[in-house]
């Protein structure tokens, strides 16, 4: 059994309610009507209920039916949400008049249901950007306690089964800061090894990743990823970290004893950490499409409930994986301990 395969199954054996806010957009439906077929998840959709099963009526989506389905306008839980949105932002300047607006947004919706009790997690992203689906969950949702910020990391599935963990690497982070502090970072590397962890069932080796291995070079960008790996080992000296590493160095074990000798990573890193937003999106993206690898994400870490994105360019099949994902995820967290081995 792969490992979306068990995701699956771990879903299919304890149902969370997972909400979808884009729920007029074809793919998405497409996709609820075969998780609420195969039982992987509770759907709620986000929409006005005539147009929903119209579109799905009309895509012969027969299971679209058993999806709860909420419409943003006009709901009972509307009144409150405003309240719990004017509590969580008042001091941030939002007013009575603005709440009130804001809850008739999907993508704010979401985020109170969950807040609320009302949901376990939320995917979006096949209309909306990054930013759109992101700013309500970190308004609202908020980071777990104890961790600086929310950063984006991708399984990714590479052909190479001699990197890694049989090909399978963690990427992060691929799509939220831009450009992190070396503390930031450092926050980065410890979500991510809980990511490989909890998520992928690896124990994470994690790569601090620069264009300098071990002093090669010397740039104030070189600085701060050694000062962020240093900051992790503080946070977490048990945890296997190393860096800086140039990307041979932290995969290639003949390259890593060469230019990192004596590293308990460099040549066997599961986990790449990226220094900066554009390091991580660019080679994940370079690793997908030139290496042929399957992205698999992007799954949102740090966050106190999970929200995810899509892309916007996604199929059916990503929006049914992401849900798996995105219920993994939640359970792990309910369960508030280290999901076992998948
Ligand atoms: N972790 C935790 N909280 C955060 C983070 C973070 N990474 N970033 C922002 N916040 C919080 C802020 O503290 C603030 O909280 P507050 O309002 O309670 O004080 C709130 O979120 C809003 O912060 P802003 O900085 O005002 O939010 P902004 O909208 O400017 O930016 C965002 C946040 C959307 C994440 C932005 O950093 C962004 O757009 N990042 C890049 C996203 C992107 O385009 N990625 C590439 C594409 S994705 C892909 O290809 C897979």
């Amino acid at each position: 059994m792969n490992l979306l395969e068990s995701m699956i199954q771990r879903a299919q054996s304890n149902r969370q309610r997972i909400v979808l806010p884009e729920g007029t957009e074809l793919r998405t439906l497409q996709a609820a009507d075969r998780l609420l077929r195969d039982g992987v998840a509770d759907i709620i959709l986000l929409g006005e209920a005539q147009e929903i099963m119209t579109i799905a009526r009309e895509a012969n989506l027969i299971n679209i039916e058993h999806a709860i389905i909420v419409n943003p306008r006009a709901h009972e839980k509307k009144e409150l949400y405003v309240e719990l949105l004017l509590e969580l932002r008042r001091k941030k300047g939002m007013t009575p008049e603005q709440a009130a607006q804001l809850v008739e947004n999907p993508l704010y919706l979401a985020c109170l249901m969950i807040k609320n009790g009302d949901a376990d997690g939320e995917i979006a992203g096949a209309q909306n950007t990054t930013g759109d689906v992101l700013r309500p969950a970190l308004q609202i949702i908020k980071t777990l306690p104890g961790v600086k910020v929310v950063s984006g990391a991708f399984i990714m599935l590479t052909q190479t089964a001699q990197y890694g963990e049989n090909g399978t690497l963690l990427f992060a982070d691929c799509a939220v800061m831009p450009n992190p502090t070396a503390e930031e970072l450092a926050s980065i590397a410890l979500a991510s090894a809980q990511t490989a962890r909890s998520l992928v069932g690896v124990e994470p080796r994690v790569a601090m990743l620069s264009f300098s291995t071990k002093g090669s070079a010397e740039h104030e960008m070189i600085d701060k990823v050694r000062e962020a790996t240093r900051i992790a080992r503080e946070l977490n000296p048990a945890l296997l970290i190393d860096g800086e590493l140039q990307a041979d160095a932290a995969l290639v074990p003949s390259v890593g004893s060469s230019k990192a000798p004596g590293s308990a990573i460099a040549g066997k890193a599961n986990v790449l950490v990226f220094p900066t937003l554009e390091a991580g999106n660019i080679g994940y993206k370079l690793v997908q499409r030139l290496g042929n690898a399957e992205a698999v994400g992007l799954v949102l870490q740090g966050m106190a409930a999970p929200v995810n994105d899509l892309s916007r360019g996604c199929s059916v099949n990503d929006i049914y994986n992401m849900v798996a994902i995105t219920a993994n995820q939640a359970i792990g967290l309910k369960q508030n301990s280290e999901p076992k081995q998948l």
